[in-house]
């Protein structure tokens, strides 16, 4: 295959600097591959716009988890025609998980042929060379390759300037019955530590405060390289560099969360109390049939010693609404857990059908309405639940870092605390990436308010 980008001057096709269009969905890991690409892209020599209809080329980093994601990506590639008509010179890339995917190949190549190339989740490095090809041949390049690699990218455009994403694993070796995500993102692939320390390190020494580690399953990070607790020692190894002053991480499998993971976010100051634990549900026979492989009362107990040892905790997690073969019976056992964790968020998915996956292969659905009227049941109970969790914080003072102006009143702060909660204040603009500390006043179930105190 020739290599057309380092050769290729891609102002002299346009007679100026080309503008990129980049939108993601999803997950935060494609919002960190999104930074990786946008990366590439600028250092490649092309600026980014917000405007489609401006752009020379067009990005949309996918998500398949759910069918609705999809559709809705779709719905924005079908917008893309008329603009093609108008200007051959635009070029358009589906990237993300959806492109791992090959009904997505066939359904592009009939229904949206102007899609002109179908980038793989580890081939970021190669989409330079890609567009050059595209505009030089005149080709569509369809082909994509799941090996796992982790190419050194020469640079990271991040969105925020104080909270930084850092990608520690890939892939998922789990295959949960209804989860596409192994399918598209491969087996687990650790990061080596000395390249995530150096990207932290790098991180502290640009002023960033805030770094939070990605993957599938961290609570499994370093498995596949050989390593034994290598999260717990990660994060030991991260609290030690200066500047950095908070370490978060996501997402957490209750069947590999270790006592010595609990004891450290006990004992080192700079990791955050707070865990995303997803439950999906609380009946032991949806858990068995999903393959999670753990019970409610083994969750449940993990909930406990983490409250026990790590009081100021907040416990986070996903759950899947109308599983095939969820009967009334099981769904009050997810009422149940969901009352005893008494979450202080909990993200609700309704069930959505992936081909390939094993849950694909069920004849018992539940019904839509059943899954609507369950899904309202449990959005209604959380939404007291975290209600009355926030109320436990109301009159104590939290360390919070700023994190910019408020989107419905410019003169608001708002940050967040070390249990991610997110807090409004009034106080100024120079405070933005400093670490305050502020009492808590005003409650809501999403947010809170609070005003600025002495330490
Ligand atoms: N249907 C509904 N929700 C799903 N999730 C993953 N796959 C599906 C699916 N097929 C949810 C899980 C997971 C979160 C990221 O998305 O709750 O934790
Ligand atoms: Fe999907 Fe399960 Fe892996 Fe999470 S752990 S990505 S739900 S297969």
């Amino acid at each position: 295959m020739s290599s057309p980008g380092r050769f290729f001057d891609i102002t002299a096709t346009y007679d100026r600097q080309p503008f990129y269009f980049l939108k993601t969905f999803g997950c935060q890991m494609n919002e960190n591959d999104s930074e990786k690409i946008a990366g590439i892209l600028e250092e490649f020599g092309f600026l980014s716009t917000n405007e489609m209809d401006k752009a020379d080329l067009i990005i949309f980093n996918t998500c398949c988890v759910r069918e609705s994601a999809e559709e809705k990506i779709y719905g924005w590639i079908g917008e893309l025609k008329q603009l093609k008509e108008n200007n051959e010179k635009l070029v358009i890339c589906i990237s993300g998980c959806m492109s791992e995917q090959d009904k997505t190949k066939a359904k592009i190549k009939k229904s949206y042929p102007y899609v002109d190339i179908i980038l793989g989740t580890n081939e970021y490095a190669t989409l330079t060379d890609k567009v050059c090809r595209v505009l030089r041949d005149r080709i569509k390049i369809y082909d994509s390759s799941n090996d796992q690699t982790y190419d050194d990218l020469p640079y990271i455009n991040r969105k925020d300037k104080y909270r930084a994403y850092i990608t520690i694993m890939k892939g998922c070796n789990n295959f949960c019955a209804y989860c596409i995500v192994p399918y598209v993102r491969g087996r687990e692939k650790s990061r080596l530590p000395e390249d995530i320390l150096k990207e932290a390190k790098s991180l502290a020494g640009l002023g960033y405060k805030e770094v939070t580690l990605l993957g599938q399953n961290v609570n499994s990070y370093g498995q596949d390289i050989g390593m034994n607790d290598a999260f717990s020692e990660l994060l030991n190894s991260l609290s030690e560099i200066n500047g950095l002053e908070r370490i978060r991480f996501m997402t957490s499998h209750p069947k590999d969360l270790s006592d010595s993971l609990i004891y450290t976010i006990r004992d080192q100051k700079k990791v955050c109390s707070s865990i995303h634990l997803p439950l999906q549900s609380g009946s032991n026979r949806v858990l068995s049939e999903m393959n999670r492989n753990y019970t409610k009362e083994h969750y449940l107990s993990i909930i406990d010693k983490l409250k026990i040892h790590i009081p100021d905790i907040a416990i986070t997690t996903d759950i899947i609404v109308g599983f095939p073969g969820e009967t009334g019976e099981d769904f009050t056992d997810t009422l149940y857990v969901i009352k005893k964790a008494a979450f202080d968020n909990a993200f609700m998915f309704k069930y959505s059908k992936r081909s390939g996956t094993k849950a694909a292969l069920r004849t018992d659905p539940v019904s839509r309405e059943v899954i609507k009227e369950r899904f309202d049941r449990l959005l209604n109970l959380q939404n007291s639940i975290s209600y009355e969790q926030n109320l436990k914080m109301s009159g104590n003072k939290y360390e919070v870092l700023t994190e910019g102006l408020s989107r419905n009143n410019k003169n608001v702060l708002t940050g967040r605390t070390g249990s991610n909660k997110l807090v409004h204040f009034k106080g100024d603009r120079s405070l933005i990436g400093k670490i305050v500390t502020v009492r808590i006043d005003d409650i809501k179930s999403f947010s809170m308010g609070g005003v600025l105190t002495d330490e």
